[in-house]
């Protein structure tokens, strides 16, 4: 059985498009598990289990996902004629909704896929394949949802650059929180570049200030500086408003989880709905978790960063 785990970007997102710094952790809570069986005919058969049928996207995309991924490993290993062989997919990561379900999704395929006809990926390869796929469902992906999944560590993400594994001081409680709704990240992010092209000194400056925070953020992340943590997630969020990729939900949710005792709150990922984290201290964390259901979360799932 191969797995894959979902992601969290704590900071960053939007402006890592753009080129500057992104920090995300591999979020645990949730995982796409894919086992392979090889059979005598058939050639490549996919079933997938009841999690990912409900998923609010059209067929089309649904197989081009399953596909793509296995198309490109199998080019990757030089293998002409298609084996047969069943994936059984059981997903837990919710779509559409910032944990990098697509990213997790190809990366457990090929891994299975690469188990079932004995052969070897490293990580390096395998996130070059994963962010193939990416690019087919976000355009203009930064990387940064590939590259924390396949590696499975916290990371410090720069388009295009190496990738540097980040230490974190002291472990940390978050609160994630899921939207009833969500935007395709391809939406949100095509808004964002078209506000950066109309305005290009106003929003560049804010890329570059959110860029600032994230550096802060490294710095407080190694240090297990909770206080400073939270306030440069305000910070963050702040920046995500204007950059028009919060909204009245995620708004709410940030200030419910702030008035109930949260160190910092904000939204993660591709924004418009999606999911929001919120950085807890242990005596507050039930009261947080109660006055995030309470403001409209679907379901509130306590992580430790660590
Ligand atoms: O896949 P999502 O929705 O978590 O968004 C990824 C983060 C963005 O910065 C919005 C896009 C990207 O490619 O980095």
């Amino acid at each position: 059985m191969a797995q894959a785990f979902g992601k969290l970007i704590l900071f960053g997102e939007h402006a890592v498009v753009h080129g500057q710094p992104a920090i995300a952790v591999p979020f645990r809570a949730v995982s796409v598990k894919v086992t392979s069986q090889i059979t005598t005919n058939g050639g490549i058969r996919i079933v997938s289990d009841q999690t990912l049928e409900e998923l609010p996207i059209s067929d089309e995309r649904l197989s081009q996902a399953l596909r793509v991924p296995i198309e490109l490993a199998l080019r990757h290993f030089q293998i002409d004629t298609i084996p047969n062989i069943v994936f059984h997919i059981h997903s837990t990561i919710p779509m559409a909704s910032g944990f990098g379900s697509g990213a997790a999704l190809s990366t457990a395929l090929i891994r299975s896929l690469a188990e079932a006809i004995g052969k070897n990926i490293d990580h390096e390869t395998l996130n070059t394949l994963v962010y193939e796929v990416e690019k087919l469902h976000h355009g203009t992906p930064s990387g940064i949802d590939n590259t924390v999944i396949v590696y499975e560590t916290p990371v410090y993400f720069i388009k295009g650059q190496p990738i540097q594994h980040i230490t974190i001081g002291q472990p940390m409680r978050l609160l994630v929180a899921t939207l009833p709704h969500a935007t395709p990240t391809y939406i949100t992010v095509g808004d964002v570049a078209k506000l950066y092209s109309n305005n290009p000194t106003r929003i560049g400056g804010i890329f570059k200030t959110i860029g600032q925070l994230v550096e802060w953020a490294r710095q407080a992340l190694l240090e297990g500086d909770m206080v400073v943590l939270g306030q440069l997630m305000q910070a963050n969020q702040y920046h995500l408003q204007t950059l028009t990729v919060s909204d009245q939900m995620l708004d709410t949710l940030c200030d419910a989880a702030l008035d109930a005792g949260a160190l910092g709150a904000k939204l993660s990922g591709g924004g418009r709905g999606g999911n929001m984290i919120a950085l807890v201290t242990p005596e507050r964390e039930t009261y947080v978790q109660e006055a995030l259901l309470a403001n409209g979360a679907q379901r509130v799932i306590p992580t430790t960063l660590q």
